[in-house]
């Protein structure tokens, strides 16, 4: 573990400054939304199957998988996204000076080979960016919490896998009687940061060196497809946290549905985004870092020891058409975040399947045109277990 001496990116102030998606140039004809009854007469894909454990709780505000959303029928997603990023960027450009030597491809950055570990997302300004879109949409989704699991005044908290940092940095704000340690891969979190909160470089796979029973709370959020060892991640966990102590995971579930709760589960001509993930999520699976990890949290919790777990499940729309207020704004940047984030996904594992950048840029610009004109969300996922009172280690 290495403390970092010189953290390297300058906060991000604007959420998102460049669309990674092209705009889409043709005009939307058609409304937005179709009918949900249309929908539901042409699916494309088995009913749901999705496995919620018996007693996954939404929460108060929360909703379940499946779910069918009343969608508007007269929404431009387009005229949302055209004025949204026609503000430009006034983002300057900083590289880090290379203590970790960054490696290149696809036209991006990536966090240093000296890990064992190989994590598929870039580590670049405009990454740096997308993380802090989805710090914000995960502060929506819980209406401005940070966490879920009942937490009662913790002095020593971890976040797993930190990114730029802004999760800690808040909770480090919110409690300043609190130690928060954040760590990652790549040094890119601010200079400027609460007295009370300090990163750290380590791959989260290898041995913690972290002192059992320490932490009253390890956050890990958004690691789906980061991690070969979801087990072992979480016995660590277990081991560096202190009895009664909560491990909380949160993180989108890599599945998407229709506004009516159809999964589109399957390659699909109809619904590109069906396509996408089929692809995308397939190969992940392949080269053993599976995505579609939210589902199965619980479980793995439990089987690790952790006691009264809980799973709470959000709505996650990806586009304007909600008709309910709070759901359209969590969409308009869910959409804005899929758009991002759908090339930078899917190239790294893509092209470990020997396709072409072109290949995969096509299917993404495909998947985005689709977006405007389909009622799709994915599903947010939080999920804690607490170390029992009684536990020795
Ligand atoms: C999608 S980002 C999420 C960042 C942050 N948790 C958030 O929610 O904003 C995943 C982060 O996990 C880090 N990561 C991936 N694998 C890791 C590993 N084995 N050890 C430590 N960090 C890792 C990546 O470098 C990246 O910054």
């Amino acid at each position: 573990m290495e403390p970092v001496a010189e953290p390297v990116a300058e906060p991000v102030a604007e959420p998102v400054a460049e669309p990674v998606a092209e705009p889409v140039t043709e005009p939307v004809a058609e409304p937005v939304a179709e009918p949900v009854a249309e929908l539901v007469a042409e699916p494309i894909a088995e009913p749901i199957s999705i496995s919620v454990q018996d007693d996954a709780f939404p929460l108060e505000g929360g909703t379940g998988v499946g779910t069918n959303v009343e969608a508007e029928s007269d929404v431009d997603s387009e005229e949302f996204l055209s004025e949204y990023c026609s503000g430009g960027s006034s983002k300057t450009t900083s590289l880090a000076p290379s203590v970790f030597s960054y490696t290149y491809a696809n036209g991006r950055r990536y966090h240093s080979d000296r890990f064992k570990s190989e994590y598929f997302m870039p580590n670049d300004e405009t990454e740096q960016s997308r993380l802090d879109l989805y710090h914000h949409i995960f502060g929506l989704l819980l209406g401005g919490k940070l966490y879920t699991a009942p937490l009662d005044h913790p002095q020593r908290v971890l976040d797993v896998g930190t990114g730029t940092g802004l999760w800690a940095i808040d909770f480090a704000e919110e409690n300043p009687g609190c130690e928060v340690i954040g760590t990652d891969l790549s040094p890119i979190q601010p200079a400027w940061v609460p007295t009370n909160v300090k990163f750290e470089v380590d791959d989260m796979e290898e041995q913690w060196t972290y002192p059992n029973n320490h932490f009253q709370y390890i956050h890990i959020r958004s690691l789906s497809g980061s991690f070969t060892d979801w087990d072992r991640v979480l016995k660590q966990a277990y081991k560096a946290l202190e009895p009664g102590g909560y491990v909380e995971f949160q993180d989108y579930g890599c599945q998407v549905f229709l506004s009516d709760g159809t999964l589109l589960d399957r390659d699909s001509d109809k619904y590109p985004i069906a396509s996408y993930f089929h692809h995308v999520m397939g190969a992940a699976e392949r080269q053993g870092k599976p995505m579609v990890v939210a589902p199965t949290m619980k479980e793995r919790m439990e089987k690790v020891g952790f006691v009264q777990c809980k799973a709470r499940i959000e709505i996650w729309p990806l586009g304007l058409w909600p008709k309910d207020k709070r759901l359209k704004e969590i969409g308009k940047w869910g959409l804005l975040g899929t758009l991002e984030s759908l090339y930078p996904f899917g190239v790294h594992i893509m092209t470990k399947e020997g396709w072409s950048p072109e290949r995969i840029k096509e299917l993404c610009d495909w998947t985005a045109k689709g977006m405007y004109k389909n009622n799709y969300y994915t599903t947010g996922w939080f999920v804690y277990g607490r170390k029992p009172e009684e536990a020795v280690y």
